[in-house]
């Protein structure tokens, strides 16, 4: 009985394990396409999800991350009405049609409507009386007011220019050209404002052509939650969140499952279930109707699991168990934890992932909410797990084996990494990386390459042949350099 054990044992690959085959190719990287699925309903351009950790994503990194086409997912450590205040400030970012438009009434004195626009960070707002739109003011306006002027009502612009709710997008830029204004109210057929079009929002699209939006325009944003916490995942499906992330380090524990099933019948938003290593826990997963699977126990850089609990599966091989039967069910994979160069990204996608979601690639760039250090001369953010000493003695203690009450065992450690400068550069690499390889392997897109590419095995030996050797390195590229502790 127990010699079996040992002689049946499978051996798990992860990612400096395998290398992909080069493949004769028909693609050129530049027209290649990286878009992905995150979960059932939510398409990105970018196959790159931020983590939910308090030292990832908050709402600069969401939105840093929507802009450059990936998504980010708010961390849980905080508490659900600070969380669905961050889902807010993303999805108010940006929008085609602004709603839920914040107006005034002409008899507010100007020191109020000042102090509205200060506190809700808007430079102008629509003026109303008798659910009639009567003028328009703006941060000028106000900023600017001549003396002995005390209301709204005696410096608004009273000809305001509006247009019908129904108005498209192309023909509203010809209004605000041509009458050279900044804000086009929207009306309904009983004269009320039920919109606003900006012109700062029409730059900031044409800015980011391929950011991940809406149909209202707005930026797509995700949030976690512990899986039994069933009145933040309603706040924050209120809020707008477009993906909820069930925050797990074992979602194949039959109390979670439990918390799933109710959890599927208490919101509508697309829900992802995880984390889970195993064939047994994607199909477990998939009967609870979860849109999307996140997989990955133990291979994060700041993971301690495998070596206090002694439990795992080597990220490649948990890839592609969960991803053979997820796709079978047409349910996504989010490859989580172990991605430290572009090539682990073009390897977790060809064993099987429609997208990684990364922790330690991001924790050091401008929008993580991170502190910056300096050690040895260099400038470092801090990064810790979620399951370490210093988030469980202050927030969250559900995710990881919480054993008693009093004391924690922890499944990660705190530390630094290197500071790397703005999303934006960091992501840019990151998928040109990811288009060189395609290109290598043939693949002009994620599912190609998920069917296409084909693995080697390689030894200690090819492992340091992968890696510059027997130079000293006097330039790094950013993209090789950036990784390196
Ligand atoms: P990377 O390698 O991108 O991994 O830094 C990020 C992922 O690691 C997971 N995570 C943890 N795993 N103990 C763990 O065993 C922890 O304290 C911990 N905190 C985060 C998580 O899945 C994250 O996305």
């Amino acid at each position: 009985m127990f010699a079996d054990k040992l002689n049946e044992i499978r051996e798990a690959l992860t990612f400096d394990d395998v290398l992909l085959t080069p493949m004769r190719s028909p693609v050129d990287p530049v027209e290649i396409d990286v878009s992905s699925l995150v979960s059932r309903h939510i398409r990105v351009k970018t196959p790159v999800v931020s983590s939910p950790m308090d030292t990832v994503t908050e709402a600069d990194m969401a939105i840093a991350m929507a802009r450059n086409g990936g998504i980010g997912i708010i961390h849980r450590n905080l508490t659900a009405n600070a969380q669905s205040q961050m889902i807010s400030k993303v999805k108010r970012e940006e929008s085609i049609k602004i709603r839920n438009v914040h107006t005034i009434e002409p008899e507010t004195s100007i020191a109020d409507a000042r102090e509205i626009m200060r506190s809700k960070n808007i430079a102008g707002m629509p003026v109303i009386s008798n659910d009639k739109l009567v003028g328009i003011v703006t941060r000028r306006d106000i900023e600017f007011v001549g003396e002995g002027k005390k209301f709204v009502s005696e410096i608004m612009i009273k000809d305001v220019i509006y247009a019908r709710d129904e108005i498209d997008i192309e023909d509203a830029k010809q209004v605000l050209y041509k009458n050279r204004i900044e804000k086009l109210p929207l009306i309904d057929s009983n004269g009320r404002v039920v919109g606003l079009i900006t012109a700062k929002d029409i730059i900031t699209r044409k800015n980011f052509p391929s950011a991940s939006r809406d149909e209202e325009g707005q930026l797509l944003v995700g949030a976690a939650i512990g899986p039994f916490d069933i009145e933040r995942a309603i706040t924050l499906e209120k809020a707008g969140a477009d993906l909820i992330v069930i925050d797990t380090a074992h979602a194949h524990n039959e109390k979670v499952m439990n918390a799933i099933k109710k959890l599927r019948k208490a919101v509508t938003v697309d829900l992802i279930g995880g984390n889970i290593a195993t064939k047994e826990a994607a199909e477990d997963l998939i009967a609870l109707e979860v849109d999307g699977i996140r997989v990955g126990i133990g291979p994060g850089s700041i993971c301690t699991t495998r070596v206090i609990a002694g439990v795992g599966v080597p990220q490649i091989t948990a890839i592609s168990d969960v991803a053979e039967v997820a796709i079978k069910h047409g349910v996504p994979v989010i490859a989580d934890g172990g991605v430290r160069f572009s090539g682990d990204i073009v390897k977790a996608i060809a064993a099987g992932a429609d997208t990684v979601m990364l922790g330690s690639l991001l924790a050091g760039t401008d929008e993580s909410p991170g502190t910056e250090m300096i050690m040895n001369g260099r400038k470092y953010k801090s990064y810790r797990g979620m399951g370490s000493m210093g988030v469980m003695r202050t927030g969250i203690s559900d995710r990881y084996g919480k054993i008693s009450s009093t004391k924690y065992v922890a499944e990660g450690i705190e530390g630094a990494v290197p500071y790397r400068g703005k999303i934006e550069d960091v992501l840019f690499q990151l998928v040109g990386g990811m288009k060189s390889g395609m290109g290598y392997v043939g693949a002009p897109n994620i599912d190609t390459l998920r069917k296409k590419g084909k693995f080697i095995k390689i030894t200690a030996n090819g492992l340091r042949e992968n890696h510059p050797h027997d130079v000293r390195i006097v330039s790094e590229p950013p993209n090789y350099q950036m990784y390196q502790v």
